[in-house]
């Protein structure tokens, strides 16, 4: 029988993309998405007719708790950092008499301990494995460590009926298939708004900061793997508390992506100078309130499990290929034409 599947985060970049990829392969499976806008439920619907929505958001509690505890399969895509929905699953989890599975998204940003205060100053030498690691990874104290309180809360909610997955994807780049909703993602995009915005590319001071990478369309193969084993009984993926799938096929120097952005930016004419700017913590702040953890941390994982136990073999185009495309869409966004001058 087909599963039955409690989404959030439908309208999102990672989950839009997730499901799109999981619907397309199986169109008989009975999804169920938590959705806050009906203009968003509606286009949602329209792209998928089999998929149901329930409206609300993460803090809808009652809906979010009855859903999980109806669902054979919960794929939480929507928030990594909301602790009140992770303790709504879980109480819907609790109780569950039968068997199930959820896929959290997490995010690398957990590997950093922020509370260091080093921001591109240096390359981290630490590499830390998803099999090898996943002790480390899992007991990391919640001080510190991005996103650890909920990834706590979920891996608190194994039991005898439940087992939990956790992905960790680091920078996702490329353009989101789910094109109900949100199609683009944050960090180098983010970047590359910042640079076309000032003129000028910048870096988190030396700019040294090092992070993983995956292309949209490969973590969408990963969520589609775990959830096809999660409908046949969960017998080929690890579930419980070694659940934890990082997601990379790569990394990138932020100082070394600033770089290439400025240099195919002037190329197109949307900048007069290649230079790359070291900015200090506080200027990064008036770019992006959270710029030094986005650019300026260290982020280096591999991704062992994924491809051991499912197979998982990415082959998305390598980030760098993507920048020409993502910058013309970000300079649209901005209204800039290649001649630097805004569109009015
Ligand atoms: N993008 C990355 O590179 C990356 C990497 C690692 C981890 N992550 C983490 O993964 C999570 C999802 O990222 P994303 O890039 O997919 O974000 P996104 O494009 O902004 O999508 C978030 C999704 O969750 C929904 N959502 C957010 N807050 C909600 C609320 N209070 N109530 C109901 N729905 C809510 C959004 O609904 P609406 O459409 O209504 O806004 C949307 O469907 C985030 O926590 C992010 O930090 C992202």
């Amino acid at each position: 029988m087909a599963p039955k599947i409690f989404a959030t985060g439908a309208s999102g970049y990672i989950g839009g993309a997730a499901l799109d990829a999981i619907i397309n392969a199986h169109p008989d499976y009975d999804i169920t998405a938590l959705v806050r806008s009906p203009q968003k439920a509606a286009a949602l619907v329209a792209k998928y007719p089999n998929l149901k929505t329930v409206n609300g958001d993460l803090d809808s509690g009652s809906v979010i708790e009855s859903e999980t505890e109806k669902a054979d399969i919960i794929l939480h895509f929507a928030d990594c950092d909301h602790v009140p929905a992770a303790k709504s699953i879980s109480a819907g989890l609790k109780k569950k008499t039968t068997p199930a599975f959820i896929i959290h998204t997490s995010g690398s940003a957990i590997l950093p301990d922020i509370t260091k205060g080093e921001f591109g100053q240096q390359a981290d030498e630490k590499i830390y494995d998803d099999i090898e690691s996943v002790k480390e990874i899992t007991s990391f104290p919640i001080d510190g460590h991005l996103h650890r309180d909920v990834d706590t809360i979920i891996l608190e909610a194994n039991s005898d009926n439940v087992r939990t997955a956790i992905v960790c994807p680091p920078t996702i780049y490329g353009v989101g298939a789910g094109t109900a909703g949100n199609t683009r993602s944050a960090q180098v995009p983010g970047l590359t708004k910042g640079t076309l915005k000032r003129g000028e590319a910048f870096q988190v001071t030396a700019g040294k900061s090092i992070w993983n990478n995956v292309h949209i369309d490969d973590l969408s193969q990963l969520y589609l793997l775990l959830t096809e084993d999660a409908a046949a009984g969960g017998k080929k993926a690890t579930w419980g508390t070694e659940g934890y799938y990082f997601a990379e096929n790569g990394e990138h120097v932020w100082g070394e992506l600033a770089k290439k952005i400025a240099e195919k930016a002037k190329v197109k004419g949307y900048l007069k100078t290649n230079d790359v700017a070291s900015l200090s913590v506080d200027d990064i702040k008036e770019i992006h309130p959270f710029g030094a953890v986005l650019w300026g941390t260290n982020s280096r994982g591999k991704a062992s499990r994924a491809r051991k136990v499912l197979g998982w073999a990415p082959k998305g185009a390598p980030l760098e290929e993507t920048l020409d495309a993502l910058i013309d869409s970000e300079a649209k966004l901005l209204g800039l034409e290649p001649s630097g001058q805004t569109v009015v």
